[in-house]
């Protein structure tokens, strides 16, 4: 009677508290089970040894009476505009009740629910354009898409500072590859997103820049960064892709180097270096980089860039991210790109990238076994 989940849902289960109503969604059958009730607050670790430790953010439950069932559940929760993936508030809670059957045998007095009330709030808060107290949702593919640079009640970064950052990528890293109270570095941290998205998710943050664009980030040329080797947990660099934009004038800021230039590939090695001196082995590093197209020559920055990293890093994988909050997307630039016969910037490139270990150098004398599937005979 444990509920066990990996670090991606992390903030879900800590905000567990003992007696809260729990449900278990087989994802696979489509059948939703419950009603459950945490007989603990969520924890890391209750049981250690459980699944191997795979899974170690958990919750006690038991279950109070006969647990019942609701099938089809994915299509019956969209017509409640309820999302799984979203921890349930009071009145989403008491509909999902309303709707898994038999709720009167369940002794939860004060939770049975007034479903007409419950669902004129739900109806609300759908209508809500933006919650604030929302974290933005974990990434499973490897295109990411967003609509604005940040999320949540306090800004992430500077959204006017040119370059920013948009928070969601730096929160996915942080959530994915690190643990609270972990060390994350920004060698190039411009007005100290990654700084604000870390504070917030309670891991250290060390972020400096060339010319800080904000008084908690410190000055400091990221091809020497003044930290000693291996004591770093993840290091997040969203980097100049050449001199596109004007940061500022400082002699050494790379941005002021063209990308079609060799020069501009061997100042990023030097942070590339020291971004693997600092790292643990075993560590991520998540750079940020797009592709350039200038008076009609191309220029593949993030290919180039990638090529570096190789040198130093494994890669984890390779993630496309919309570009959307960019000057040029307008309608006279979209009519000159069909008129002129080129392509607007549309993605950037987030290579996520390792520290080899002992351990991830051993995986990689692995056999893989797939499992084939016969395909399904043509009529004839
Ligand atoms: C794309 S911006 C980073 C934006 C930042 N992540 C944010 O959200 O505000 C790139 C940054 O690299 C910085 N930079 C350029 N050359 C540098 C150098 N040699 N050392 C440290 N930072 C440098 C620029 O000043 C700029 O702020």
């Amino acid at each position: 009677m444990l509920f066990s989940t990996n670090k991606v849902y992390e903030d879900k289960v800590l905000a567990v508290k003992k007696g809260d109503p729990l449900f278990l969604l087989n994802l696979d059958s489509d059948i939703l089970y419950g009603i459950f009730k945490a007989k603990s607050d969520g924890r890391k670790n209750i049981v250690p040894e459980a699944w191997g430790g795979l899974y170690p953010y958990q919750v006690e439950v038991e279950k109070s009476g006969e647990i019942m069932t609701l099938e089809n559940c994915k299509n019956i929760l969209s017509k409640l505009n309820i999302s799984w993936k979203k921890v349930l508030d009071e009145n989403k809670t008491k509909l999902l009740i309303s709707n898994i059957g038999k709720h009167d045998t369940f002794a939860w007095g004060e939770l049975i629910p007034d479903v007409v009330e419950a669902k004129r709030k739900v109806k609300k808060v759908a209508n809500k354009e933006y919650d604030f107290n929302e974290k933005p949702q974990l990434e499973a593919t490897t295109l990411w898409d967003y609509p604005r640079q940040s999320y949540g009640a306090t800004p992430k970064g500077n959204n006017k500072y040119a370059g920013v950052t948009p928070a969601f990528i730096i929160y996915n890293l942080v959530k994915r590859y690190t643990e609270p109270n972990d060390l994350v570095v920004d060698p190039m941290a411009g007005s100290g997103t990654t700084l604000d998205v870390c504070k917030e998710e309670g891991r250290r943050c060390i972020a400096y820049d060339i010319v800080p664009a904000s008084p908690s980030v410190i000055p400091n040329d990221a091809r020497k960064i003044p930290l000693s080797d291996e004591s770093v947990d993840m290091v997040f660099i969203d980097s100049p892709y050449g001199d596109n934009i004007a940061y500022n004038t400082h002699e050494k800021n790379i941005g002021m180097i063209s990308a079609e230039t060799d020069e501009f590939y061997q100042e990023l090695d030097k942070v590339m270096s020291e971004s693997f001196r600092i790292l643990k082995p075993g560590k991520v590093l998540g750079w940020l980089i797009g592709d350039q197209w200038v008076k009609k020559k191309f220029t593949p920055v993030g290919f180039n860039v990638y090529q570096g990293l190789s040198k130093y890093f494994e890669t984890l994988d390779v993630i496309c991210v919309a570009r959307r909050s960019q000057t040029s997307n307008t309608g006279i630039w979209y009519n000159r790109a069909l008129r002129f016969n080129f392509y607007l910037r549309g993605f950037k490139y987030l290579f996520i990238m390792r520290k080899p270990s002992s351990e991830s150098i051993r995986q990689q004398k692995r056999v893989v076994t797939w499992s084939r599937y016969s395909r399904a005979r043509k009529k004839a």
